[in-house]
């Protein structure tokens, strides 16, 4: 089914001027870009929206690196798009992600490693909602 999921190219992709790299690879994925802003959290709105983590030990160090600079927000569409675009990031520690995913090539560390993709429809949902107004999804 055509689905939508929720995307983050996090600060040490933008710090490195990688958005449109990444964009790339969703693009040749057959992912439709179908909002898209730049903003730049404070780490409270990063630890909201991380919220689900709070009791990780990495909370702190991930709420400040969010926060840290700019991040590219998105919305992605298409054809099982949650777990379509999970398989192009590939695996959250860049070592252990395949080769040609947005991970392998870009991330620096299981931290720094350039984007967020949402893990199931609920959270699609809610992320999208978080970030973006209806209005500002244009298929
Ligand atoms: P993300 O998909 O954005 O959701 C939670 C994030 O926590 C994850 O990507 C990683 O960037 C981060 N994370 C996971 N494990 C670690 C870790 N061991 N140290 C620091 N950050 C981590």
């Amino acid at each position: 089914a055509i689905q939508r999921t929720f995307s983050i190219i996090k600060p040490d992709a933008t710090r490195r001027n990688l958005t449109g790299a990444i964009n790339a690879k969703i693009e040749a994925a057959g992912l439709r870009i179908v909002a898209q802003k730049r903003i730049h959290m404070t780490p409270a709105q990063a630890g909201q929206f991380y919220a689900v983590h709070k009791e990780r030990p990495f909370y702190g160090e991930l709420c400040e690196f969010m926060a840290s600079a700019p991040v590219v927000v998105q919305v992605l569409e298409g054809e099982n798009a949650i777990a379509k675009y999970r398989e192009v990031m590939g695996a959250t520690d860049p070592a252990a992600a395949d080769a040609g995913t947005i991970r392998k090539e870009f991330a620096l560390s299981k931290g720094e490693n350039s984007v967020h993709g949402s893990d199931a429809p609920e959270t699609a949902a809610e992320e999208i909602a978080y970030f973006f107004a209806g209005i500002e999804l244009v298929g």
